[in-house]
């Protein structure tokens, strides 16, 4: 538990009364002092690990599928931009793979999307064999090149702020954070939702009783999707989500590989939720683009040739231990592991 001072460091609107879910969220992640800014969060001695951190045969089975669309459909100059690129491993994987044809990477203008200053260290000491004048490291996507794209990312859609909606007795309430002074914590009340708007968009969800939505994912990917409609391009999202009704609120806090609750750690702790997979097709589709995929991690996976790729690799090199790349596999693609929990979402305009 941090002291009082270091609550107060993390800054979050401690002079308000009470203030909402997805605020307490955002500034426990991004705020100055927040979990996301400062910590090395990926990693076996760190809080979570990844599935490119799991085995280098995940960014390969996505380099083929990226270089594949761009020779087909592309074929010329355009950006390959990754969101929130972590320890810069899927890169990595997808750069040795696409290797296979040369013109990828001499058309690409890559941008990597990475808010963290830590990762963004890591991740130029850990591509510094890539020529660092081809990459062009942003905070926020900006939209004004009129080249095609192709944009991805893992476990990046997760970490958008939610907001928490129950329905009870004919009423709507939203969850809220206040801070308890005499305990020097932080706790959950609900307040009856009053806004009219906010009434009307809630009114679809009356029968499932809870509803948690991220507007800023929602708009963020409603970004990037107009951008693909006007300049062409595809983008591919692998993250844990759901496309059917919740029975629970899915917001999860993890430190050091364990769940605890968001009040915790605060700053210190990755807090994310599960990804409406659901609204975001149906924005894509809004923006009349195609949905090329929508599968789960293991669908994707062998579908486009992670066990003959691990079979390749184990007779290309004798040297490798069979028994981990089997483990490593199965971790990405067993249902009762990150098979099934995780999705594929390509959508295109191409
Ligand atoms: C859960 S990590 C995943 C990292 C990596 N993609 C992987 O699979 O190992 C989320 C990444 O997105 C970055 N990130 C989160 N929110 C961001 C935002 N709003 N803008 C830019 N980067 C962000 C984090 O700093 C981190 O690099």
């Amino acid at each position: 538990m941090l002291s009082k001072r270091k609550i107060n460091k993390v800054k979050l609107l401690n002079n308000k009364k009470n203030f909402r879910l997805d605020k307490f969220i955002e500034m426990a992640l991004f705020g100055n002092n927040g979990y996301y800014l400062r910590k090395k969060p990926i990693g076996r001695k760190f809080d979570f690990v990844t599935s490119p951190e799991i085995s280098q045969m995940f960014g390969e089975i996505i380099g083929v599928y990226l270089v594949y669309h761009w020779k087909e459909k592309i074929n010329s100059k355009f950006n390959l931009i990754e969101l929130g690129p972590g320890n810069g491993t899927l890169f990595k994987d997808i750069e040795r793979t696409a290797k296979i044809l040369p013109n990828f990477f001499e058309n690409a203008n890559v941008n990597l999307i990475e808010i963290n200053k830590e990762l963004r260290k890591i991740q130029v000491k850990n591509l510094n064999y890539f020529k660092q004048s081809k990459i062009r490291w942003s905070k926020a996507l900006n939209f004004t090149s009129k080249l095609p794209s192709i944009i991805y990312s893992n476990e990046f859609f997760d970490c958008f702020p939610v907001r928490q909606f129950l329905h009870d007795n004919n009423n709507w309430f939203e969850r809220y954070v206040k801070f308890n002074e005499k305990e020097n914590k932080y706790y959950s009340i609900n307040k009856r939702v009053i806004s009219k708007k906010i009434l009307d968009y809630l009114n679809k969800y009356k029968r499932q009783k809870i509803y948690e939505v991220s507007f800023s994912r929602n708009k963020y990917f409603e970004k990037i999707c107009k951008y693909l409609k006007k300049n062409r391009g595809i983008c591919i999202l692998i993250d844990y989500g759901y496309n059917e009704k919740i029975k629970n609120f899915t917001l999860q806090a993890i430190y050091n590989h364990k769940k605890t609750s968001i009040f915790e750690n605060i700053g210190q702790q990755d807090i994310s939720s599960h990804v409406n997979f659901d609204e975001l097709i149906e924005i894509a589709k809004q923006n009349k683009l195609q949905i090329n995929e929508f599968v789960s991690q293991r669908d994707f996976l062998i579908k486009y040739g992670i066990l003959e790729r691990k079979k390749k690799l184990l007779t290309k090199n004798s040297n490798l231990n069979k028994n981990l790349l089997d483990e490593e596999v199965d971790r990405l693609i067993n249902v009762d592991r990150m098979g099934k929990l995780f999705n594929f979402l390509v959508v295109s305009n191409l």
